[in-house]
């Protein structure tokens, strides 16, 4: 893969408007319509997970390798790779029978998932668009307003970024939330979990990994 740039940003430190935003989405709930491509994709796998014993979530996917290597790593579960970009997800390899991935939107895909009351035992973030400009703050997950819903669904979180303040917002969020016991770590690679990983590893970015238990609730 060519040599990725480190993302540029003008913002030093965490983001000032994002107590504010955070807040704010943390008071109301949202009601955005679900778009119907998500609702369709959720509803042709919902037996699947409905009979799965636990639930793996890897959000944004990509070509889902990472979802690959996830259902290796929890043979017990049904490890569910979503991603919205279906010229990513047409690059998939081949899967072990305990994952499925699916095209859809994770902001609706996650607010059916809570509709149905089915929750992650465990939900990976990999390397989530960064949106490193300060005006796209309500982009990244943690000051979207699907924020409260992405708590609710509760499980073990992993989220893994290369823009480090990405993750030390996305603590911060948790915090505002009432949410602690959050660690963030510098990541060392060995052996890349997904194909973004890789990347930035082979660029030398320094990635950084997020981990935080949000309870179990199923
Ligand atoms: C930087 S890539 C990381 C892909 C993969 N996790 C990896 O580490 O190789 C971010 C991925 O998130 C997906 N994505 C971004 N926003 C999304 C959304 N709202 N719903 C679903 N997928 C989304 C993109 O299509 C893209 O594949």
């Amino acid at each position: 893969m060519p040599v990725s740039r480190i993302p540029e940003t003008s913002q030093t430190g965490l983001h000032r408007r994002l107590d504010d935003v955070v807040m704010r989405h943390l008071a109301s709930g949202w009601r955005q319509p679900l778009r119907s491509h998500s609702v369709q994709a959720f509803e042709s796998v919902l037996a699947r997970l409905q009979a799965a014993p636990a639930l793996v979530l890897d959000s944004g996917c990509g070509t889902g390798s990472s979802t690959g290597i996830l259902a290796r790593r929890h043979p017990d579960a049904l490890v569910v790779g979503i991603d919205k970009s279906s010229a990513r997800l047409a690059r998939a390899p081949e899967l072990p029978d305990n994952a499925l991935l699916l095209r859809a939107e994770l902001a609706d895909f996650w607010r059916l998932l809570i509709r149905d009351g089915l929750r992650p035992v465990r939900h990976y973030l990999l390397y989530p668009n960064p949106w490193p400009k300060p005006a796209h703050l309500k982009r990244r997950w943690h000051a979207h307003p699907v924020f409260p819903n992405l708590l609710a669904l509760g499980g073990w979180l992993e989220l893994r970024t290369n823009f480090e303040t990405y993750a030390y917002e996305f603590a911060r969020a948790l915090a505002l939330a009432g949410v602690s016991d959050v660690e963030v770590v510098s990541l060392a690679i060995d052996e890349p979990i997904s194909p973004f990983e890789r990347k930035y590893a082979d660029s030398r970015h320094r990635l950084c990994k997020l981990t935080v238990n949000l309870g179990v609730t199923r």
